[in-house]
Order: C-alpha cells, then structure tokens, then sequence
C-alpha cells in the first residue's frame, strides 16, 4: 500500500467502542488522511512505530498536550426553527406549541428570516461541539431548502427535512397533502446523499395528531419507494397527547401503532420521546428496529415524564440522546447528559453510558454509526478540542484521574465553554487556529 500523508493530532484521546467499552490514550495520536477520514488514532508510541516502518509520512502535526480530543457529538432531535424560543416556560407541550412555537415557525415563510436564523443556528452547532445533528426545519419548502444550503457550507453532518401537517395546527401553518408530499420528495431528490452523505433527508410528520391517516399512508408510500431515506417524528411525549392520539386514532393499539399502520416505522426512523409507552408501543419499535430519541432537558422543562431509560437498555432498542431544542433549553450535549442523569429518580446512570448515547449511541441511532460517533480508523475525522481549563470550577488536576472521574466533571461541570475547537473531516469549522500548536518539522 502507498505510503499515507496524514496530519496528526497529539493529545488525551477518549471515545466510546461501545456502551460499555471505553477507550483512552492519555498520549494519544489522531492521525487524519487527506480525505478527511481517520487513518489512526492510538498511542503516539504505536504512531511512530508505523511511521518508521513507512506506512505513513506525517505532513503536519498538532500538540495539543493534555488537551482532550473526544469524538464530535451526535443530537438526534432538535429543531432549527425553534432556536429563538428557548426559554418560553409556563405550559405543558399542547399549550408551548400553540402559545410559542406555531406562531415563530410561521416566520419561516420569508426565506431571508429562514436564511438567517439557519447561519446562527449552525454556527452555535459547532461552537457546542455537535457534528451531527438530526434536525426539525418547518413546513416551508424553501426554509428547509435555505437550511441544507447553509449546512452544507459548514461542512456538519444533518439529517434534515420539512415538516408536514395537515390538521389541527393553525391555518397559516396546515398544507394542502399533495403539496406536502410534492414538497417533501423535491427535498429529498435535491439533498439525499449531498456531499458524500454528509447531507440526508427524513420525510418529518410533526407527530400523529398533525396529519391525517391518509397522509401519513403517503408518506409511508414514499418510504417504501426510498428505504434509505430517514423517517423523524415524536411519539408520546406528553400525557395529553397521548389521550388525544387514543381519540384521534380508534383503531390502532397504541401511539407507535398509529405509525407502524402506515408503514413509518423501520431502521431508518427515529422517534422523539418516546415517554408513556405501553408493551404494544415497545413491541412495535422492536418489530421494526426503529430507533428513539431521548431528550431529558425538554422533558424537564416542560414536565412531560421521565424516559424509562433501563427498560430500552434492556430490550436492546437503538436510542441516542436529544437537546430537543427549543423545548430543551441548550444545545450543549454535556448539559443534555447532564439532565439525563438528573431525571432519572432511582437510577444512577454511570458516566460513561451517558457519554456514549451522546456519541456512538447516537450515531447508531441514527444509523451513521459507520462513519461518525467515534474515532475508530476509517471514520470521518469529527472530533472536538475540549479544554478543561476554560471553566474554573473543573478541577486543575482532573486530566490525571480515572476515565470515569474525567467523564463524570465533564458531564456534571461542562458546558459550550471547554469546547475549545470543532473540526469535521479533519477541518477546524470552530475555535482557535492551533498554529500556536504547530510542531515544526
Ligand atoms: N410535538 C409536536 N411538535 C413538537 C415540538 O415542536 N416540540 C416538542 N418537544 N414536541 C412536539
Ligand atoms: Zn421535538
């Protein structure tokens, strides 16, 4: 084999292999090739071996010393739309969609707003370390279109798509069903697949009492004719809802049942929430290998429940974690972990479970396990600086503990702050230059 060029990153490597296995190299080597791709990541001793054998040739390299570099994390749901309307507290989910959300998703309509809100939306993406993000835009066609464009020039990787409704939402905001579907499938022709599948779509029925039964068939139609589009939605976040949905839908067994009827459900979809579920809900995720979306700071926020957490551990079900924004109030991914441990009552989730539904776990969720969520050789090169000396309270020596003692500040301490830089397929998208890391060759 040719001799590699890499460009190599020194510093404390630590990333989840699995949901119990972690690995760390306290003097690690990330080695990135120059498609942007992992070509090593390991100790610096086992880097050197390979470069005095001649498998590869450092062109350019990095000490970033004690820092950390962790993989970039993976936010299975959020919404672009609703990144200006954090914060609006007061009401449960039924009440917060019609006092808060419809009327700014509404503004969605004028592109320029859409343009705008999407730049200021990436760009805190990537400030807070996310570099995968499976993303809500609205019902506007060229909304959503503005989104992927201003994606795409950042370089993140998103599932992305419009959202559709029909019923029971505000007139300004409902859609005739042809146009969805029309809508929704010249979306996708554009964007599925973008830039070497940096850029996907997922056809976003809000959630079941936003469209009618038929036009959830149709959506499903689509699904079948496109198996590898992604399918987003909620499901049972709410008490409320969930009652509303028993009343919408007679016939079906259960909320995940209304789904499953019109053929939504599979291994490309992902499900919000996913709260006051009953066997028939669990039975039907199983069937289908779908996955869900856990987002603990909406649910704090707006008082919706706590997700069993061990129960989709044990039945093996795919789940990564959420910021839900605007319901949860931050994007930070530590801050969402943080929130995962608190609501739970009487679990103790360990830190490094909760540091890999917010990596690994995530991409699986999301299916994209291949080429993100950790920085095994042969992924995209998706990472983050993390300097634990940009927050005070983070104790000076903490580099030198244990793995899960490490994890445990970053998750109960971090926030966007120790986020130092962001990089995506080896490119710095965020942060500081590191030419003052630069090792002269
Ligand atoms: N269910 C339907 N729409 C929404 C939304 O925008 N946010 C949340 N958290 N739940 C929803
Ligand atoms: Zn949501």
């Amino acid at each position: 084999m040719a001799c590699q060029a890499i460009k190599t990153f020194y510093g404390h490597i630590i990333y989840a292999r699995d949901e119990k296995k972690l690995v760390e190299y306290k003097s690690g080597a990330l080695g990135v090739d120059q498609s942007g791709r992992i070509y090593f990541c390991g100790s610096r001793e086992d880097l050197d071996l390979e470069v005095k054998a001649g498998e590869c040739r450092i062109e350019e390299s990095f000490d970033l010393g004690e820092k950390l570099i962790l993989p970039g994390f993976v936010d299975t749901h959020l919404h672009l739309p609703q990144f200006g309307q954090t914060g609006k507290y007061g009401k449960h989910l039924l009440g917060w969609l019609e006092s808060f959300i419809f009327p700014e998703e509404a503004k969605f309509k004028d592109e320029k707003y859409a343009h705008k809100i999407s730049e200021w939306f990436f760009e805190e993406l990537l400030k807070n370390g996310t570099t995968t993000a499976n993303i809500f835009t609205t019902i506007h066609k060229q909304a959503c279109n503005a989104a992927f464009e201003v994606a795409s020039k950042t370089g993140i990787k998103a599932v992305m798509g419009k959202v559709i409704m029909n019923r029971n939402c505000p007139d300004y905001l409902s859609e005739d069903s042809k146009d969805a579907i029309k809508h929704s499938v010249e979306l996708m022709e554009k964007w599925h697949g973008h830039d070497n599948n940096r850029l996907l779509y997922a056809f976003i029925p809000r959630f079941a009492p936003s469209c009618t039964n038929d036009l959830l068939n149709q959506i499903g139609e689509q699904l079948k004719a496109n198996p590898s589009v992604y399918m987003h939605t909620h499901v049972s976040e709410s008490a409320a809802e969930v009652k509303w949905v028993q009343e919408l839908f007679p016939e079906a067994k259960s909320y995940t049942d209304v789904y499953a009827r019109a053929g939504l459900l599979g291994p490309k979809s992902v499900l919000a929430h996913a709260i006051h579920l009953n066997e028939h809900d669990y039975k039907a995720i199983c069937d289908t290998d779908s996955a869900l979306s856990h987002c603990p700071s909406s649910n704090f926020f707006l008082k919706s429940g706590a997700f069993a957490f061990a129960t989709c551990e044990k039945k093996q079900i795919r789940f990564g974690l959420g910021s839900d924004i605007g319901a949860g109030p931050q994007m930070s991914m530590f801050q969402v972990m943080k929130d995962g441990f608190y609501i739970q009552p009487d679990l103790w989730i360990e830190p490094a479970k909760l540091f890999y539904r917010a990596t690994l776990g995530g991409a699986k969720a999301l299916n994209l396990h291949e080429t993100t969520g950790s920085l095994e050789a042969g992924k995209d090169a998706d990472f983050i600086i993390v300097n634990t000396e940009r927050k005070s309270n983070i104790p000076a020596n903490i580099l030198q503990k244990e793995i899960d003692e490490i994890l445990s500040s970053l998750i109960f301490l971090g926030d966007d702050r120790i986020v130092e830089s962001t990089f995506v397929r080896g490119k710095c998208v965020f942060g500081a230059s590191l030419l003052n890391s630069l090792v002269s060759t």
